[in-house]
Formats: structure tokens, sequence, C-alpha cells
């Protein structure tokens, strides 16, 4: 396919999808992302059902306390027609990681430990704030039993 085309083509998906989805940026955004990443060979637990849209609107959550460039810079001015990599793309290893401490440099090349670092640093420190425990921090709180 003609490059040109190809571009084309994703405009009308983007169309599309934004009807279902919140269009926020190049790639369109379900509300509500099935944290299900197809790099896992088998996900050992329940599906983390995110609120991506909540977060932004709800809980006022800022797109660079989430998505950064490859030099972890927080890329706060998120907007339509950027578009977003996935974590999995520089956090990349889903395999287990070894037994004791990495660097940690080392330890955030695993997706587990990029992202539930992301997820968990922000809800503890949320709730620790706030003496609450609405955010959750605790693995069933998050993960459903399956
Ligand atoms: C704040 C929500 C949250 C909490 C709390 C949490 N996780 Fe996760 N976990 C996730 C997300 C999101 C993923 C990424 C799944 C994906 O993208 O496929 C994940 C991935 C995983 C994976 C790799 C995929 C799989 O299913 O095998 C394991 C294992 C895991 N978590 C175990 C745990 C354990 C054990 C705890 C408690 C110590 C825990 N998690 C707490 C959100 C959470
Ligand atoms: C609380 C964390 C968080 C916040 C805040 C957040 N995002 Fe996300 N966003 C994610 C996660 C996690 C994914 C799923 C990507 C993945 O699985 O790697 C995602 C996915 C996306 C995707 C879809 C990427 C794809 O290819 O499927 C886009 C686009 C996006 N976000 C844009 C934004 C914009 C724009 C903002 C600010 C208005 C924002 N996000 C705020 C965490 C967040
Ligand atoms: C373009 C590449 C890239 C993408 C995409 C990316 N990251 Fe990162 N991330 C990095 C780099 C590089 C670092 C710094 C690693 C280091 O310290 O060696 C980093 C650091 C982190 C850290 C540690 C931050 C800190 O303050 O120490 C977390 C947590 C994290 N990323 C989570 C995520 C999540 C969640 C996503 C998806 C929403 C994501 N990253 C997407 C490249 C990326
Ligand atoms: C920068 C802060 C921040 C980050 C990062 C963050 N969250 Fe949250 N999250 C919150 C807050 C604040 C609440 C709850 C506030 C309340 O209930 O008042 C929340 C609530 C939740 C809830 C329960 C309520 C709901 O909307 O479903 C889930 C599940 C959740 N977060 C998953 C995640 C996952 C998965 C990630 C990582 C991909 C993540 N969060 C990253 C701030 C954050």
């Amino acid at each position: 396919m003609k490059p040109l085309s190809k571009i084309a083509l994703i405009a009308i998906a983007v169309i599309f999808v934004s009807g279902t989805g919140v269009l926020y940026a190049g790639t369109a955004v379900q509300d509500v992302i099935k944290m299900e990443n197809k790099a896992y060979k088998e996900h050992t637990k329940g599906i983390v059902e995110f609120t991506h849209k909540k977060h932004v609107v709800e809980y006022k959550v800022g797109c660079g306390d989430c998505h950064h460039d490859e030099n972890a810079k927080p890329l706060t001015n998120l907007k339509e027609g950027d578009t977003v990599q996935n974590c999995i793309e520089c956090h990349s290893k889903t395999e287990k990681k070894p037994k004791g401490k990495l660097p940690r440099k080392d330890e955030l090349t695993y997706h587990y430990e990029a992202i539930h670092n992301n997820c968990l640093d922000c809800h503890k420190e949320f709730n620790k704030k706030n003496n609450t425990k609405q955010a959750p921090a605790t693995c069933k709180k998050c993960h459903p039993k399956k």
C-alpha cells in the first residue's frame, strides 16, 4: 500500500472508532481499556479493567503522569493527532523477572514492573494523602478473580 493511502485509511478508522471511544489523540482510546497485552504468553491474573477516561476526567490525572517519551520525559502536552506508544514498546519484557533485586533501570525493562510502579505508586500516595483506601493497592482490587 502507498503510504498516503495508508494514512487515509487510518484517518477513516479513527473517525469510525471515535463514536464509541474518546478521541484523545491520533489513536482512539477506549474509555475503559482491558489490560490484556498480547505480548504475554499467558495472563496468570484476572484481566484489569483500566478506566482510562475516568482517570483523566474524574481523577484529574494528567497525560504526562502516565505517558512519557523515550527519555522518560512526561508527555504533558499530548493532544489529538499525536501518536501514543504503548508502554510495552519500551518496557518490553513479559517474562518473569529473576529473583532478587535488580538495578532500577533493568527492573523497568519489565512491563510488570513499569506498570505496577506507575499505577501503584500513585494509588499508594493518593491513599496516604487522603487517608483512604479508595485507590486500589492490593492485587485483588485490580485483578478480578479468574
Ligand atoms: C493498580 C492495579 C494493579 C494492582 C494493585 C496489581 N496489578 Fe498486577 N497488573 C496490573 C496491570 C494493569 C497489569 C498489566 C496487564 C497487561 O497489560 O496485560 C498487571 C500485570 C500483572 C501480571 C502479569 C500478567 C499476568 O496476568 O500474568 C502479574 C503476574 C500481576 N500483575 C500480578 C499482580 C500481583 C501478584 C499483585 C499484588 C501484589 C498485583 N498484580 C497488583 C494492575 C495491577
Ligand atoms: C493513569 C494513567 C494514564 C493517564 C492519565 C492517561 N493515559 Fe493514556 N493510556 C494509559 C495506559 C496504561 C494505556 C494503555 C496502553 C498500553 O497498554 O500500553 C493508555 C492508552 C492510551 C492511548 C491508546 C494507545 C493505543 O495504541 O491503544 C492513547 C491515544 C492515550 N492513552 C492517550 C492519552 C491522553 C491524550 C491522555 C491525557 C488526556 C492520557 N492518555 C492519559 C495510561 C494513561
Ligand atoms: C518511548 C519509550 C517509553 C514508553 C512508550 C513508555 N516508557 Fe516508561 N520509561 C521509559 C524510559 C526510558 C524510562 C526511564 C528508565 C530508566 O530510569 O532507566 C521510563 C521510566 C518509567 C517508569 C519509572 C519512572 C520513575 O519516576 O522512576 C515507570 C513507572 C514507567 N516508565 C511506566 C510507563 C508506563 C505505565 C507507560 C505506558 C503508559 C510507559 N512507561 C511508556 C520509556 C518509555
Ligand atoms: C497519577 C495517579 C494515578 C495513576 C498513575 C493511576 N491511577 Fe488508578 N486511580 C487514581 C485515583 C486517584 C483513583 C481513585 C480515586 C477515587 O476513587 O476517589 C484511582 C482508581 C483506580 C481504580 C478503581 C476505580 C476505577 O476507576 O476503576 C482502578 C481499577 C485503577 N485506578 C487502576 C489503575 C491502573 C491499572 C493504573 C495504571 C495503568 C492506574 N490506575 C494508574 C489515580 C491514579
